[in-house]
């Protein structure tokens, strides 16, 4: 059998990519403009132990994690179909796996060998925190065994990584199940508890915000558990992706004519979409999910339960914990009545529903950006401990990995990212607790438009 290899692949990709890349840049001036505004405000807020000279480092990494966000954005600008490779059917998962085996999945093109560092370490925080699970990294090499040619689009060679990626997590989870993380996802709980009780059917996954305006879920596939084989959910989102991967649209003005998105294209125009206004064509698998979820199309809605963003997603929206945390310990310093302090039992820290820390503008991202940096560079182990019991699972996305970069340089593991890096992995500070589906709702609709009755 015979790959095409990355060099080819990553040519096609970044054909005739510069005119989009130009169209990019004057779209986020102003937020790198915002960003320097950011400098001043960094330099105001930050902890006393950072320098002029970290401050610009820090600044430097900041933008450079805006920037390399909104470039990774691109699609292909050419679709070829180079696809003549077959290879044998993946076994089934009787004949590979025992009954009870649970499995955590993975993919990186490269292997774990080839993941950055703190990849790595995230993986081994699935280890250390369920023992019992079976990880299976997906490559470029051993993918073949556990997909059929048949679960991807002839175009999938022309495919940005991360679409290949989105692919191969739906063949493996409608195959053999289980529960599929992003490589710089951290866990700091065990699923045997949700495993034993959970009903097969059910996809469980989380959001990255609201849509503005609807309050409908943005869901995100970075983190997919479902227990049983051929999941309702994901496979008729798996069909749509394929079909859509045949002739995908590849301006946003070619996905808004096209048929697929006719219910979501007009909310790609609501102006406090922000920045994800300019990620639609990279989201667009996303938007297939959301538009199949909303619109509960053949009754998926009711295998599908949306987990607490605070708990299960991105690192930016956990962090208001870290807020609230530290707006209750101000009060308790100042006004202490003693009533209230050490009140361990109360674990659960409301979400905080700020408008501006959960905005997509630039200036509520900026916002956010300038809340939470200080809040990351503090060294205070016990605030980091509450977000970890408070928190199954924390993503990061690649683009993240410099600002953690630098706290590791700059303060070791003495600095929020370095104690949940470091109590991920070690069941001394933090023993193995199992997560729990608490806060798991069913997702919310589309509210359906009354009939018209004609007159
Ligand atoms: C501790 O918090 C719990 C949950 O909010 C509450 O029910 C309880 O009364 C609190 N205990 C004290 C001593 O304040
Ligand atoms: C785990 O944390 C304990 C303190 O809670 C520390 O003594 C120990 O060295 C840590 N283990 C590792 C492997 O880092």
């Amino acid at each position: 059998m015979r790959i095409m290899n990355m060099e080819t692949r990553s040519t096609l990709i970044n054909t005739g990519d510069r005119k989009q890349q130009r169209e990019r840049r004057s779209i986020w001036s102003p937020l790198v403009t915002s960003v320097a505004l950011m400098l001043l405000i960094l330099i105001r807020s930050l902890p006393q132990n950072f320098d002029f000279a970290s401050i610009a480092e820090l600044f430097l990494v900041v933008r450079n994690t805006v920037v390399s966000a909104s470039q990774a954005k691109a699609i292909p600008a050419v679709v070829s179909r180079p696809f003549e490779t077959v290879w044998e059917e993946p076994k089934s998962s009787a004949e590979l796996f025992d009954r009870d085996t649970r499995i955590i999945w993975a993919y990186w093109d490269k292997g774990l060998q080839g993941m950055p560092e703190l990849c790595q370490h995230s993986v081994l925080s699935w280890q250390v925190r369920n023992p019992d699970w079976k990880v299976i990294i997906l490559d470029d090499h051993n993918y073949q065994q556990y997909v059929s040619v048949s679960d991807l689009p002839t175009t999938y060679f022309s495919l940005k990584v991360q679409h290949r990626s989105d692919l191969l997590r739906l063949a493996v989870l409608i195959r053999y199940g289980g529960l599929y993380l992003d490589a710089s996802t951290l866990v700091f709980k065990g699923f045997d508890q949700i495993w034993d009780t959970v009903e097969e059917d059910k996809l469980m996954l989380t959001s990255l915000n609201k849509l503005p305006g609807s309050g409908l879920d943005l869901f995100n596939n970075g983190l997919l558990m479902t227990k049983g084989t051929n999941n309702k959910v994901l496979k008729i989102w798996q069909q749509r992706i394929l079909e859509y991967s045949e002739a995908p649209g590849l301006t946003l003005a070619a996905m808004k004519e096209h048929p697929r998105f006719a219910r979501v294209a007009n909310d790609w125009d609501d102006p406090s979409l922000g920045i994800l206004a300019d990620m639609v064509p990279y989201h667009s698998n996303l938007w297939m999910l959301d538009d199949l979820i909303w619109n509960n199309d053949e009754g998926v809605a009711e295998h599908v339960l949306h987990l607490p963003k605070l708990r299960w997603g991105f690192w930016f929206l956990a962090f208001p914990h870290l807020i609230t945390e530290s707006k209750r310990r101000q009060q308790l310093l100042l006004g202490a009545t003693g009533t209230t302090s050490n009140n361990e039992t109360n674990m659960f820290i409301p979400p905080v529903e700020d408008p501006d820390m959960i905005s997509w503008k630039p200036l509520g991202l900026m916002s956010a950006i300038t809340t939470i940096l200080p809040l990351v560079f503090q060294d205070d182990r016990d605030m980091s401990m509450r977000l970890v019991e408070n928190t199954m699972a924390l993503k990061f996305t690649s683009h993240d990995l410099g600002i953690i970069e630098f706290g590791m340089k700059k303060f070791g593991l003495k600095h929020t990212l370095g104690h949940l890096y470091d109590l991920a992995v070690n069941t001394t500070s933090y023993p193995i607790q199992q997560a729990t589906l608490d806060g798991a709702e069913a997702p919310v609709l589309v509210a359906k438009q009354a009939i018209e009755v004609p007159q």
